[in-house]
C-alpha cells in the first residue's frame, strides 16, 4: 500500500498528493510516470511524477478530476492509501545543454512540465516558461515555475491573469522575435500540443511533446497506448511518452483519445448515482 502523506488542492478539481513510495522516488527522473490503481476493483490510470524526493522517499502526483477514477482519487485524504503504484515508467526526458529552451505547460500539464523545466535549468539552459490555464483560479505552481525559469510568461483564456489568450500566442511572439530557440517542450491537452507543433514546424525548432494516450499496463504489453510517429507504430508507455512533435500523427492521437467517451460518461453517471452507497457496491 502507498500512503498519502500530504494532500493539497491546487486549483478547482486539481489536487496534489505526496505519496510514500521510496523505491519509485529513488529511481524517478523528469518525464516519467506511474500507473496506479486505487483498490482491487479500480482501473489502472497513468499519472506523471510531478516531483520526487529520494531522501524522504516520496513522490508528488498532481491530477485533474477528469472522470470516475480521478474523482475517486480526489476523495482520498491524508493518511489514506493507494493499493498499487507502479513506476517509474516511460523514458525520462532527454536533459542536456541545448541553449535556449521554451517549456510550455497547459492546464494540469503545468505539473508535468515543472520537473523538466527544473532539470533543463540545472543543466545550464536558458529556460523561458509559458504556463496557461482557463482563468486565474486554475493557475498553480506559478512561484515554483518562476524559480526554475529565466523568464515566466502566463496566459489565461479569459485574461484574469497574465496575457489573455493561449500559450501559443506567447510562443508565436517568441518565435518571431527571438533568434536561436534550440528546443520547445510542451505538455498539455492534445489540441494545445498539436497547435505548438504546427507553430514551430515552419521555424524548424526541435519540439518535444509528452503524449497522453489511454494506457492500461504501462509496460508495452497491451498495445492500448499505440501512437503513430514518423509513420511507425510506437507504444507511448515504453517508447515515450515524449516524442518529436513534428512526427506525431495528430489526427490519430485525437481520435483515439475520444474512443471511450460514452463508457467514460456512463462510469461517472454510475459513480454519482451510487455515491450514497458506494461502500456496499464494492
Ligand atoms: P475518464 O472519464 O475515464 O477519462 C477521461 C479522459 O482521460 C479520457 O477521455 C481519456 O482521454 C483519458 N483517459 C481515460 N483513461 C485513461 C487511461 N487509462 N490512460 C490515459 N488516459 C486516460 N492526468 C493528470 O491529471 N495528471 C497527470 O500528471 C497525468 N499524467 C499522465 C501521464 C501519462 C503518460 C498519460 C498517458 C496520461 C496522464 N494523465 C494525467 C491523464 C490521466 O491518466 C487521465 O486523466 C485519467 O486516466 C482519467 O481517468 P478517469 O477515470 O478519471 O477519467
Ligand atoms: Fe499497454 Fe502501453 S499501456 S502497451
Ligand atoms: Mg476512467
Amino acid at each position: 500500500m502507498y500512503k498519502i502523506v500530504a494532500k493539497k488542492v491546487l486549483a478547482p478539481a486539481i489536487k496534489q498528493f505526496q505519496i510514500q513510495a521510496p523505491e519509485i522516488a529513488a529511481r524517478a527522473r523528469p518525464g516519467q510516470f506511474v500507473v496506479l490503481r486505487i483498490d482491487e476493483k479500480g482501473e489502472r490510470i497513468p499519472l506523471t511524477i510531478a516531483d520526487y524526493d529520494p531522501k524522504g522517499g516520496t513522490v508528488i502526483l498532481v491530477f485533474q478530476e477528469a472522470g470516475r477514477t480521478t474523482m475517486e482519487l480526489g476523495r482520498l485524504e491524508e493518511g489514506d492509501s493507494i493499493l498499487d503504484l507502479v513506476g517509474p515508467l516511460g523514458k525520462p526526458s532527454e536533459i542536456r545543454r541545448y541553449g535556449k529552451v521554451i517549456c510550455i505547460g497547459g492546464g494540469v500539464g503545468i505539473a508535468a512540465i515543472y520537473p523538466i523545466a527544473r532539470a533543463l535549468k540545472e543543466a545550464g539552459n536558458e529556460v523561458v516558461s509559458i504556463i496557461g490555464a482557463r482563468c486565474r483560479d486554475h493557475l498553480f505552481l506559478v512561484e515554483k515555475m518562476g524559480e526554475v525559469s529565466d523568464a515566466l510568461e502566463i496566459t489565461t483564456d479569459d485574461g484574469s491573469a497574465g496575457r489573455k489568450g493561449f500559450v501559443t500566442g506567447v510562443l508565436q511572439d517568441l518565435l518571431v522575435g527571438e533568434e536561436g530557440i534550440d528546443l520547445v517542450v510542451a505538455i498539455g491537452p492534445p489540441a494545445m500540443m498539436r497547435a505548438v507543433a504546427e507553430l514551430t514546424r515552419p521555424y524548424r525548432v526541435r519540439t518535444v511533446v509528452s503524449l497522453n494516450p489511454i494506457m492500461v499496463d504501462g509496460i508495452g504489453m497491451c498495445g492500448a497506448c499505440r501512437v503513430a510517429v514518423g509513420g511507425k507504430t510506437r507504444f507511448a508507455c515504453v517508447d515515450g511518452p515524449e516524442f518529436n512533435a513534428h512526427l506525431v500523427d495528430w489526427p490519430v492521437v485525437m481520435q483515439r483519445a475520444r474512443m471511450f467517451r460514452e463508457e467514460e460518461k456512463r462510469a461517472v453517471e454510475d459513480y454519482f448515482l451510487g455515491s450514497e452507497c458506494r461502500c456496499r457496491k464494492r
